[in-house]
């Protein structure tokens, strides 16, 4: 879109929320983003300014923090004012002046409000019952009493291990199995809600469902802080002296649990009891049920905000038909493999029974197959209780699921009948790749699909059996793929204090699941997203504050591995290495059914990440000027190079370990092998890929490193076939077998092992697709701003055009290629304050139809030679074109 005006600034963001509500980060970065009509725009300067009221600023003043005229080409600022107070909430605007002096200033305040942060801001205590052993949900409810106007109330709560919250009868937010899970032993999100709208004058009820979750047992913390206009305050909490006020029943949902489903019976139903009726002072009547509710001992973790986007139903599905298996049974087919639940409409007698099954594959005989579920049983059951349509859905557990099994359905159910809940992490689509060539636009879609379904508070293996961890291994093949696709700023961060919290304090170690819950510790040296993680986000974002928080922990894991290196520096251990690969390949490539790849031996890998590790730990240490911590980390790199080589060069096959793909593509991708070799393990890998006839023979870590380093190396045409191939083992494989998410094996399988059908560890592909065949490469966000390249791929068999879009806290960067006629158009947007480089086969290039040399306003000509092509430029919409020898 072009801008109305010569220079805007919009879109302003506080820790990457619009107008957040409960923030505890005592330092919020406040972003904006700046739109301009002129090519090569970048900030000069800008002032924040802070107030109290939206008044103050629109006068001129800031009676908070004044951040004076700063120069600085990035669109944010740290807040660097006074201490801010628990529950303040702060007005801010920002003006600017950019690089042609021209100015432009925020055209309404933006807002945030603190959370609560200080323990003793706390009243609430935690309060349980004892009788929810029984596997029951619960029901808690509270009252009180408003005899004054209100101008504004808030809830702060925390749920565990999931909680929905209802006030006067109405559900407080649009949430849905909050919180994200953490270790509860160490922090505890809660999280903080507008309810202004909600309260009424005189008697008003809260209500809260709470289940058992990832906690396994139900709990619950509130606390109602209304301000009066006339400054006073009206609290109300959970915990003594006020536990008389709040009472606690088994609700209609009788049993509930993440693996094994829920089951509701709607004949239990309390009506009204959210609604405020009846008086909360008098002892509860037992014959209906209903307790004082009981004081419970704290989980032990600090309470901390919510910080990344709750789960949320995202988007619901109508079944594509749904059949009569058997007499009495129906299978809806939802036509893609989701996470979510089913909700459906019913009408039938009373006490009807209806068992939903859940499973990703079908037997022969059309009911489904839940072997690979293995003890996730999968199951929701709902007791009707008799007159109208009933609708229902479940609220505490959640399924991985293509096909919904249902038995017992008073009659004959239509499509109509039921609906597919697509449920996640309610996180921002963040980029967009398309291109000619149908099966790689399928992948995409599937990677895509697959990323979304897994990614729940955490980033799960799975959606669908009995594990639904957060597995690191599986990160570090995947994490490119989900930034690329997602907007992951605030869910990552969340989960890199999450692995902070599971590291030991004494060693170092990380375990292989966050937060954990089984797998070794240490984990699999392969398990970099500690340091994968923040390096991504900050070449994302440009924000360097993870990395820099983190960086004590950074160096810990490293030292960690480190310690568990032979005399020589070999890194001994692996549990799980290059995980996966294809096993019907032979016993070159793997053991067996054994998911260990044979290939690819144990301390080879290992070795390898640990390089890796120390490598990317020194360049961390480096963007943030650490030199001290930088070079013991480059030394250590530099040591494990040269070991690597010496140890594992293996010259009988002109390469590394056992010659094969994921060794060579491992080697090539971290940077191991020494300059002379490359064209010699470059030869060996595309030999190894013809050996397979095109195909790949890598796990879930190498798989990405193959398809890299072959692209990098200037044979992309070989990781383009193996890309597109339609068989075994491939991605194609999968789709041609009816695949809609990414599967775990590169095999066909639906029995009773690790054969999970939607698993984002395989669809680490995605990445490349925005890097190598749209050519959208982002290269560096340092001080200087985003830097980034746009390279065309070469003349691939089946493509003639990609294009790819990212937003990035500064405006959208975006290529688009074509190939038509004999000539190749590059259209390049860049986003004011970023910078990009296109880099072009040799020959004349034309810029907007002229040709390049007459270029102006920032398009500098970096190169052109018999080789390439490079040309850099700043800010705005680029179109260049060049004609093709054949
Ligand atoms: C998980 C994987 C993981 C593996 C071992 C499996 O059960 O689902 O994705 O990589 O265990 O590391």
């Amino acid at each position: 879109m072009k801008p109305t005006s010569p220079l805007t600034v919009s879109n302003l963001s506080c820790e990457y929320q619009t107008n957040p509500l409960g923030l505890d980060e005592p330092a919020p970065r406040l972003g904006w983003t700046i739109s301009s009509d002129r090519r090569a725009t970048a900030q000069g300067t800008c002032r924040v300014r802070v107030a109290t009221t939206p008044e103050i600023l629109t006068t001129g003043g800031a009676d908070v923090w004044d951040s004076g005229v700063v120069a600085t080409p990035s669109a944010c600022l740290t807040y660097a004012g006074r201490p801010l107070n628990s529950r303040e909430r702060c007005w801010w605007t920002v003006d600017l002046r950019d690089n042609y002096d021209r100015s432009a200033a925020a055209p309404t305040p933006a807002w945030f409000e603190m959370g609560l942060l200080d323990p003793s801001d706390w009243r609430a205590g935690w309060m349980g019952w004892p009788a929810a052993v029984s596997g029951a949900g619960l029901l808690f409810q509270g009252g009180f009493d408003i005899s004054k106007p209100v101008r504004q109330a808030r809830v702060y709560v925390a749920g565990l291990g999931y909680y929905e919250l209802r006030l006067n009868g109405r559900k407080v937010d649009d949430t849905v199995l909050e919180p994200a899970p953490t270790d509860c032993t160490r922090r505890i999100p809660y999280a903080t809600l507008d309810v202004t709208h909600l309260i009424r004058p005189g008697a008003n009820r809260i209500g809260a469902w709470v289940g058992n979750g990832w906690y396994g047992m139900p709990l619950l913390l509130v606390q109602v802080e209304i301000l009066h206009p006339d400054g006073t305050t009206t609290r109300v909490h959970s915990g003594a002296p006020e536990f008389a006020r709040w009472r606690v029943a088994r609700s209609p949902i009788t049993r509930n649990a993440i693996y094994d489903g829920e089951t509701y019976d709607a004949r239990l139903e309390r009506p009204d009891w959210d609604l405020p009726s009846g008086s909360l002072e008098s002892t509860p009547d037992r014959l209906d049920g209903w307790s004082w509710a009981m004081s419970a001992s704290p989980p032990g973790g600090r309470l901390v905000a919510r910080q990344p986007e709750p789960i949320r139903v995202v988007d619901t599905l109508r079944p594509t038909h749904v059949a009569e298996v058997r007499p009495g049974i129906f299978v809806f087919d939802l036509g893609r493999n989701i996470a979510g639940w089913a909700r459906l409409r019913v009408r039938g007698p009373r006490g009807t029974t209806l068992l939903l099954r859940f499973a990703e594959s079908l037997y022969p005989d059309g009911t489904v197959n839940p072997e690979n579920l293995r003890a996730a049983r999968s199951e929701d059951v709902y007791i009707l209780k008799g007159g109208d349509v009933e609708e229902w859905e479940p609220r505490f557990t959640y399924h991985g699921f293509r096909y919904v099994q249902v038995e017992g359905w008073p009659g004959t159910p239509l499509p109509d009948d039921l609906d597919g809940r697509v449920v996640r992490s309610d996180v921002a689509e963040r980029g967009a790749f398309d291109c000619d060539q149908g099966l790689i636009l399928a992948i995409h879609t599937a990677v895509r699909r697959t990323e979304a379904g897994n990614l729940h508070g955490i980033p799960t293996d799975c959606p669908q059996r009995d594990e639904r961890l957060g597995w690191l291994n599986d990160v570090t093949a995947r994490a490119e793929e989900a930034i690329h696709n997602f907007d992951l700023t605030r869910f990552f961060g969340k989960w890199l204090d999450d692995i902070a919290d599971a590291q030991d304090p004494a060693t170092g170690a990380l375990p292989d699941t966050i937060p954990f819950r089984f797998g070794f510790r240490p984990c699999d040296p392969v398990c970099i997203g500690l340091l994968l993680l923040p390096w991504l986000l900050q070449r994302h974002t440009g924000d360097d504050r993870l990395a820099r928080r983190l960086l004590p922990n950074l160096c810990k894991w490293v030292d960690c591995l480190a310690a568990h290196t032979d005399a020589e520096g070999v890194l001994t251990y692996s549990f799980w290495g290059d995980w996966a690969p294809p096993t019907l390949l032979g016993a070159q490539v793997q053991m067996g059914n054994d998911p260990r790849n044979a290939s690819a031996p144990g301390e080879l890998v290992s070795t390898a990440f640990l390089y890796y590790h120390a490598a990317l730990l020194a360049r961390i240490a480096g963007q943030l000027h650490e030199p001290a911590t930088q070079a013991p980390y480059a030394a250590l790199a530099a040591r494990t190079a040269d070991l690597f080589h010496r140890r594992f060069w293996n010259e009988a096959v002109g390469g590394y370990g056992t010659g094969s793909q994921s060794c060579n593509a491992l080697a090539l991708y971290l940077g191991l092998v020494p300059a002379g070799l490359i064209p010699r393990v470059v030869d060996n890998l595309v030999r190894e890929v013809d050996r397979y006839e095109g195909h790949l023979t890598t796990g879930n870590i190498c798989t990405k490193y193959l398809l890299e380093a072959l692209t990098d190396a200037g044979r992309m045409e070989v990781a383009w076939r193996i890309a597109t191939q339609e068989d075994y083992p491939g991605w194609g494989y999968m789709l041609a077998h009816d695949a809609t998410t990414i599967w775990e094996r590169w095999e066909l399988a639906t029995g009773g092992a690790m054969n999970s059908h939607n698993h984002p560890m395989l669809g680490s592909i995605g990445a490349w697709f925005y890097r190598a065949v749209a050519g959208l490469r982002v290269e560096t966000w340092g001080p200087e701003g985003l830097r980034f390249s746009v390279r065309p791929p070469p003349v691939l068999p089946g493509l003639t055009r990609a294009s790819a879009r990212l937003t990035t806290p500064c405006g959208p960067m975006g290529a688009a290629w074509k190939r038509t006629g004999g000539c190749l158009t590059v259209e390049v947007t860049v986003p004011v304050g970023g910078e990009a480089s296109l880099h072009l086969p040799p020959g004349p290039v034309r810029l907007d139809d002229r040709p390049l040399k007459s270029a102006t306003e920032g398009v500098r000509i970096v190169r052109v030679d018999e080789r390439s092509t490079v040309v850099t430029f700043g800010s705005g919409d680029y179109q260049f074109t060049q004609e093709e020898t054949a």
